[in-house]
């Protein structure tokens, strides 16, 4: 069953109204999911967002044991006090964050096999940090045609001071959660610190854990027994992506939107920017009104950075933006080496974009978008491209939107509350 989105553009106007609420964050559920191996009992989560990656790790989970129970925004899962700790390989591939999965099962149960992880392909995504990582925690890996094997010696992960060379997201989670049941304490320095990574490291404390310098640099993790849940159910925070995405649609084709259900403090870096190209933003407690400019907005540059830095994931939606802002952006993706490779099909629809290298392009505008048939590269990419055709004129057909389902809930019903033109086909 192949299926696409039809878009009828707006022509840059701007008649979008209403409210579009945000649903729970993807990048937080699936770690919720992989840490409830760190559990004796069921961990609870609410939130949860009805999307395509979810079910795909939640098939993983139940495929190496746990219990999953489902309805459409919360998830039961119990994990089971022994499995066979080998991934399923197709299962696996099907998402990056299967990796995370590796750090609670080496720490519970002394040894994990896992295949090189899928996922999005915008760079070379190595898993270097995580092997180094477990090595210094005392496991010992090898690899055949398919699979890593990592082994803790003795059954048991032992506390390590690490130094990450990237401020990875993953890895940040992996060891934090693997160092939850390691004997001894583990420091993580130059630890990632999303918001998502917070929301975890405080429920695994509420639980049991010892973790201190949440939300900082360095984490300090003393290590203790499997943790309890004991009914204390976890709640998925806000989507930061798809706010910022909403919101750069609104501040496209808005005339007045109100982006509801979200956490304005996550998207610091995106506020400041759009407020500096001009856009009318009145920012409440959980939500974000966007109004119709009085002026044409003006181009902004933007950087790439690890949070509370410019989000990678917001890279394509906001390049997307930049085509209708007057003067020259440069956009430099810090993070990921294939990460513009769309903006070629953005140059096709009309927008008069260079690109420099694989991390950096000058967007000049403004430039009337024209629809076409584009083809989904990713999961962010694919919803920067409904939106270049939200606000392009005539007819989009967007091709490959599987790699939308697997991150927006039903993006399309969303998208038409507001007034968009947007239909799914189904060949
Ligand atoms: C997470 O990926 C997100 N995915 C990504 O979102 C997001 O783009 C990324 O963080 C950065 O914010 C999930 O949470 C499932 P990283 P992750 O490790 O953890 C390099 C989306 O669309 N690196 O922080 O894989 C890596 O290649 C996705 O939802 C190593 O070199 O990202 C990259 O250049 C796409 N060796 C950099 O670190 C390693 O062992 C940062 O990546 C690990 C990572």
């Amino acid at each position: 069953m192949k299926e696409s989105f039809v878009v009828n553009g707006l022509a840059g106007e701007r008649t979008l109204r209403g409210d579009i609420p945000v649903r729970g964050a993807k990048n937080d559920a699936l770690k919720i999911l992989a840490a409830s191996f760190l559990f004796q009992d069921t961990v609870t989560i609410e939130n949860v967002p009805d999307i395509d990656d979810i079910g795909a790790m939640a098939n993983l989970v139940q495929d190496i044991g746990s219990a999953v129970v489902r309805t459409e925004r919360s998830i039961a899962v119990t994990a089971p006090s022994t499995t066979s700790t080998k991934l399923d390989r197709t299962m696996a591939k099907k998402l990056r964050a299967s990796v995370v999965l590796t750090g609670p099962l080496l720490a519970r149960y002394g040894q994990v096999s896992f295949p090189h992880p899928g996922g999005c392909v915008i760079g070379a995504r190595p898993i270097d940090l995580f092997l180094k990582s477990f090595e210094k925690m005392g496991a010992s890996y090898r690899m055949d045609d398919e699979y890593y094997h990592i082994e803790a010696k003795d059954g048991k992960l032992h506390g390590a001071d690490i130094y990450l060379d990237i401020a990875s997201v993953g890895v940040t989670e992996t060891v934090m959660m693997a160092a939850t049941l390691a004997e001894g304490t583990t420091s993580i320095r130059n630890a990632a610190m999303e918001p998502e990574i917070q929301n975890l490291a405080n429920y695994l404390v509420r639980c049991g854990a010892s973790i201190e310098g949440i939300g900082t640099p360095t984490l300090v993790i003393r290590g203790g027994a499997v943790l309890s849940a004991k009914g204390e159910v976890y709640r998925v925070i806000p989507d930061r992506i798809e706010t910022g995405s909403f919101l750069i649609l609104a501040a496209l084709a808005g005339e007045e939107v109100r982006v509801t259900d979200c956490d304005p403090r996550h998207i610091r870096a995106l506020l400041s920017l759009l407020e500096q190209a001009g856009v009318q933003l009145t920012v409440e407690h959980d939500a974000i009104t966007v109004r119709k400019p009085a002026r044409p907005y003006i181009a902004v540059n933007v950087k790439t950075h690890e949070y509370p830095g410019f989000a990678t994931d917001l890279q394509a939606p906001m390049t997307v933006f930049l085509t209708q802002t007057e003067g020259e952006s440069l956009v430099f993706e810090t993070m990921f080496e294939g990460r513009l490779n769309y903006t070629q099909d953005l140059i096709k629809m009309g927008a008069d974009i260079t690109m420099f290298d694989p991390h950096r392009v000058m967007v000049r505008g403004p430039r009337m978008l024209t629809g076409r048939e584009l083809e989904g590269p990713d999961l962010r990419a694919g919803l920067a491209y409904v939106i270049a055709g939200i606000i392009a004129k005539k007819t989009s057909n967007i091709y490959n939107i599987g790699h939308i389902d697997r991150g927006y809930e039903r993006i399309e019903e969303r998208l038409r509350a507001v007034g968009v033109d947007i239909t799914r086909v189904t060949e």
